[in-house]
């Protein structure tokens, strides 16, 4: 049991005598707290954990690179969107939303799709999902939300009459759970979908000129789901199916790859568009603003660690680069805040200089101390701001754009309240055959539903959206229309 070359030590780097017994008195014991070594390796095990995400938390992560492939300069001086062929390094780390670290992956759920390029000018991050819109478009509303996609607090099980209670009095959320509940609410793997930004976001040029952007990670492996009866007998054989799948493909060098396209909105049609642009629970129509290629993300490398790597990377919308702003999106604006504190709570205060989060670029700011500050803490440098010491300056060129904002402040919601007509738009585009199994699942989920009220409530979003698909829903539930939606 010995290995000459490479010796055993504790965590303060002294050598083992012997990690396979405890030290005790006599053979049987019992055992004498002097063992410190045993002490600190029960003690560092009950520590090995850090809070999963409340969100988000079964995940599979890879590096890989971005690059580009079209000058888009005229919309973004972003630098490491600012020449064709340029390469820049990225992390990625894929999701469901509401299981639990060690849940099934093949779960009907939105998958997240999160992206950290390692610019030249910082990180980037592009924390987006599998989705172009979301369930509600106010982020008063995400921890109702996701309560409803949690456990019961009794029971401790899922509770359909708390999805659907939700869902059915938030109409927003429609066009969210057509897709959830149609072919794509199960991707076969994580390789074989799309990805999308999902809020709009705002690009700047060199001269100070904005636009409004949006934007589509198009998988080109291709979309490839999996039916419901097939994905159950996965997550019962192998719940870690897509995490397996990512690790087993790259492990073998077939590197998947998605082309990132954006959709581009001039300032001012976002103050005349027939809906409000900024609201995460529509889409923009391709017609109007068709998608313009920008570049290409290959995932080439597993991380070395998981833990490392991939539970310690911390995704933020408000992780931001030059050349890219936000929008008023109120979706968007409250993540701003809720992504870095979730962070200083799971990872810590210094989370952003571990390896997998530190920008490759120099970071220079005054920042200091902190739990966990292992890396110099900017030695004797001087740390405070204005200096006569030749500190770290700001530079005005990289002041976000000026943006006007009006209004009454007040707690409104958005003017425009149309939940119905791209829900019915995407209903009428799928096939019979997808019409079908999308219904099916509808009816499938509902059924353990125990409250009429809401089955009834919910099937009136489905018959304004489509008459026919309100139809279909509530026969498949033994119910009828209610009259006064009709
Ligand atoms: C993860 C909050 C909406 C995509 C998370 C986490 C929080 C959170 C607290 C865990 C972060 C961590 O511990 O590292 C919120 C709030 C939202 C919101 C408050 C609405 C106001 C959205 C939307 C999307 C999204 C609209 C997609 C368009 C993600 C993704 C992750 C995540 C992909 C996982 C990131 C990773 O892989 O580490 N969210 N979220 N979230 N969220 Fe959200």
């Amino acid at each position: 049991m010995s290995n000459e070359k490479i010796k055993l030590t504790t965590s303060w780097g002294a050598p083992v005598g012997d990690n396979q017994n405890s030290m005790t008195a006599g053979s049987r014991g019992p055992t004498l707290i002097q063992d410190v070594h045993l002490l600190e390796k029960l003690a560092h095990f009950n520590r090995e954990r850090v809070p999963e995400r409340v969100v988000h938390a079964k995940g599979a992560g890879a590096h890989g690179y971005f690059e580009v492939t079209n000058d888009i300069k005229k919309y973004t001086k972003a630098n490491f969107l600012s020449e064709v062929g340029k390469r820049t390094p990225l992390f990625v780390r894929f999701s469901t939303v509401a299981g639990e670290n060690g849940s099934a992956d093949t779960v009907r759920d939105p998958r997240g799709f999160a992206v950290k390029f390692y610019t030249e000018e910082g990180n980037y991050d592009l924390v987006g999902n599998n989705t172009p819109v979301f369930f509600i478009r106010d982020a008063i509303k995400f921890p109702d939300f996701i309560h409803t996609q949690k456990r019961h607090p009794q029971t401790h099980l899922k509770n359909p009459n708390a999805i659907w209670d939700f869902w059915s009095l938030s109409p927003e959320s429609l066009h969210q759970v057509t897709i959830l509940m149609s072919d794509r609410g199960i991707p076969a793997t994580f390789r074989h979908m799309h990805g999308f930004g999902s809020h709009t976001f705002k690009w700047v040029n060199a001269e100070g000129d904005g636009v409004w952007v949006k934007y589509h990670f198009k998988t080109e492996q291709g979309v490839q789901n999996l039916s419901n009866e097939l994905a159950a007998k996965i997550a019962g054989e192998n719940p870690d199916y897509h995490t397996e799948d990512l690790f087993n493909a790259i492990e073998k060098g077939d590197f998947p790859a998605w082309k990132l396209y954006v959709q581009i909105m001039p300032l001012k049609d976002a103050n005349t568009y027939r809906f409000d642009p900024f609201d995460v629970t529509k889409v923009w129509s391709q017609k109007d603003y068709p998608l313009i290629e920008v570049g290409r993300m290959v995932l080439d490398k597993n991380p070395e660690n998981y833990f490392a790597e991939v539970e310690q990377a911390t995704f933020s919308p408000g992780t931001l680069v030059p050349g890219i702003d936000v929008s008023p999106d109120k979706m968007l604006q409250g993540r701003l805040f809720a992504y870095h504190d979730a962070h200083r709570y799971r990872v810590g205060a210094n989370h952003q200089a571990l390896p997998i989060n530190r920008p490759r670029n120099e970071v220079n700011n005054y920042q200091r101390d902190g739990q966990m500050r292992f890396d110099n803490n900017g030695g004797n440098s001087v740390y405070y701001e204005p200096n006569s010491y030749e500190g770290p300056k700001e530079s005005h060129e990289h002041k976000q754009a000026a943006f006007l904002v009006s209004g009454v402040a007040d707690s409104a919601g958005y003017d425009h309240n149309d939940h119905y007509t791209q829900p019915g738009d995407l209903y009428r585009l799928l096939s019979e055959e997808e019409q079908t199994r999308l219904v099916e699942t509808i009816v499938g989920a509902m059924k353990p539903v125990d409250s009429v009220e809401i089955k009834l409530r919910q099937i009136q979003h489905f018959y304004k959206a489509d008459p026919e698909y309100g139809t279909r829903v509530a026969e498949g539930l033994g119910l009828s229309v209610p009259q006064e939606v009709k």
